[in-house]
């Protein structure tokens, strides 16, 4: 009897040290200036460990880039200092930049790396230079081998990384950061898990942390559309004021798109419009946005509202409408902006609505991507995710998370069967080399073909773009 005992304490103790063993990497996150979340770490790139500052985290986007010391004698082209008010050489003081030469493990090949950023294509913000390897560590992350840009020329500063899906690679294709974790054996599974507080983030690979929403976490597959973001099926979208319903719309196949490299969230303007003018707000398209000189009546009675989003028919994301509003101050004037867009190029097909979620709505969610799967699992955020104590669990293989809802309603609304995961096959479109394919940005749509996007992460330099063209 006693040995039974012990046995079972031995076999307790062995289960507690494997669990202690499973994997899982964190990157904290912070929110600067109201309008990003970085890496609350410096990277440290190469051999010789180059600090690299200032890095913006990018769930929209899937590139790692960063500044190459070329960049920062080079004349700062008046583009550039228009978006950042910095020369190219104080820019590279505040973000870091990186010298190739002194770096033993260095090695470039021979494409050049190109991304754009923006959702029109007249305001496209741009970074150039020529796709790299080398080590890479941060926080407690090391890499032995990343590919990444090393950016001689850009108007779309900080430096980003993107940890989208190797489909949404600028014009290359090759295993990224969240992959290249599973390669080198950090994790287990390519998923990670994004909470954002209001000044602090969270960003788990491999893991979830389950004290960071409030409810039950519902998953859903991603959709093909346009170039392959990690958007979920949206069936409705209700407004309230207090307990009154102001509009609740149900939508057959709409879009959202959680996208952390967004400050704003814009709305598509033809389920807005009524609502905004009859309280009196003005439409730009210029400006993308409703605007209303602050503190008028007009202004208030709709800042009180929540916007709610429902996924796949079942979980509903609520946003307090507040929080989607830009101040912005001219001619001693003050104006709240909603953007807005009624660009149908911004949507996937015309007929079918999509609602990117920036920071603004990302606040008030957790979500976790599973770029194997591809399922996000989506739950309303706790109430305030920085000061939870954490409940740590392991993404396993089959994306089986205790108590989560399956998508059975998601059939209700979609008439087709969810995409195949095989359609993204990281395997089949990247080698660890780079190879003469590209393949990953071929679009491989189902049923749907929905027209071509070009909706990418949207800075709020280029959003500050538009109000300078309205405002000045
Ligand atoms: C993240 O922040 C917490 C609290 O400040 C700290 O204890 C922890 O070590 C940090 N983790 C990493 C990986 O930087
Ligand atoms: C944040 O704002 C300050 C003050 O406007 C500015 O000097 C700084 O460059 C901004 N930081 C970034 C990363 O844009
Ligand atoms: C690296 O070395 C090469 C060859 O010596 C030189 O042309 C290049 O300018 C150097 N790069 C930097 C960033 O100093
Ligand atoms: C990426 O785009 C740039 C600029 O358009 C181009 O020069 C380069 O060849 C492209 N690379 C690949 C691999 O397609
Ligand atoms: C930098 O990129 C911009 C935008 O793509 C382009 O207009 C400009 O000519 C480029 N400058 C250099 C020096 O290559
Ligand atoms: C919107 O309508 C749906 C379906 O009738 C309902 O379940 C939901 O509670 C409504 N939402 C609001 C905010 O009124
Ligand atoms: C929303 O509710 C508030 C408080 O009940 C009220 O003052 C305001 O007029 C309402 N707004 C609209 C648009 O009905
Ligand atoms: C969860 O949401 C409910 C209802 O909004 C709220 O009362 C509760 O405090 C929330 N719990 C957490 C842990 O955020």
């Amino acid at each position: 009897m006693l040995q039974m005992q012990l046995f079972r304490i031995l076999l307790l103790f062995s289960l507690k040290l494997a669990a202690a063993e499973e994997k899982y990497k964190k990157l904290n996150l912070s929110r600067i200036n109201d309008s990003m979340y970085v890496v609350d770490a410096s990277f440290y790139v190469g051999s010789d460990e180059q600090q690299i500052n200032l890095v913006q985290i990018d769930t929209g986007s899937s590139d790692f880039w960063i500044l190459d010391k070329s960049f920062c004698d080079s004349p700062t082209s008046e583009e550039e200092e228009n978006h950042n008010g910095y020369s190219n050489q104080e820019s590279c003081e505040v973000y870091g930049s990186f010298d190739s030469n002194n770096s033993d493990t260095f090695q470039a090949t021979d494409r050049e790396y190109y991304i754009e950023y923006g959702i029109n294509s007249a305001d496209m913000i741009t970074s150039s230079g020529q796709l790299v390897s080398d080590q890479v560590s941060v926080g407690d992350i090391h890499l032995d081998e990343l590919y990444f840009g090393l950016v001689t020329n850009t108007t779309s500063l900080p430096p980003t990384l993107g940890i989208g899906p190797i489909s949404r690679e600028a014009n290359l294709s090759y295993y990224n950061f969240p992959y290249q974790l599973q390669r080198e054996g950090l994790i287990d599974v390519v998923a990670y898990s994004l909470s954002l507080g209001q000044s602090k983030g969270e960003l788990l690979f491999g893991a979830i942390d389950h004290s960071k929403y409030n409810g039950t976490l519902l998953k859903t597959p991603i959709l093909q559309a346009g170039s392959g973001g990690t958007q979920v099926l949206l069936t409705g979208v209700a407004l309230t004021n207090g307990s009154s319903s102001v509009f609740n719309e149900t939508i057959n196949e709409g879009y959202i798109y959680f996208d952390s490299g967004t400050p704003i969230s814009p709305l598509p303007a033809k389920h807005f419009d009524d609502l905004f003018k009859h309280h009196g707000w003005e439409y730009d398209r210029d400006a993308m946005s409703y605007l209303i000189e602050c503190g008028r009546e007009g202004e208030k009675s709709i800042l009180g509202h929540t916007l709610e989003y429902t996924i796949s028919g079942d979980i509903v994301i609520k946003v307090p409408f507040e929080q989607m509003v830009v101040t912005v101050e001219s001619d001693g004037k003050c104006y709240s902006t909603v953007a807005v867009t009624d660009d149908e190029s911004f949507s996937f097909s015309n007929d079918a609505p999509f609602f990117l979620a920036g920071d603004e709505v990302l606040r008030n969610a957790y979500v976790v991507y599973n770029l194997e799967t591809q399922e996000l699992a989506i739950a309303p955020a706790a109430n305030n995710p920085e000061e939870t104590e954490e409940d740590i669990e392991i993404i396993s293989e089959d994306f089986d998370i205790p108590k989560a809802k399956d998508y059975s309603k998601f059939l209700e609304y979609w008439s087709t069967a969810p995409p195949s995961v095989t359609d993204y096959a990281p395997s089949s479109t990247s080698s660890g080399s780079i190879s003469g394919e590209t393949g990953s940005t071929s679009e491989s749509s189902t049923s749907e073909d929905i027209a071509p996007s070009s909706v990418k992460p949207l800075t709020l330099w280029g959003f500050a773009v538009f109000f300078c063209q309205l405002l000045i």
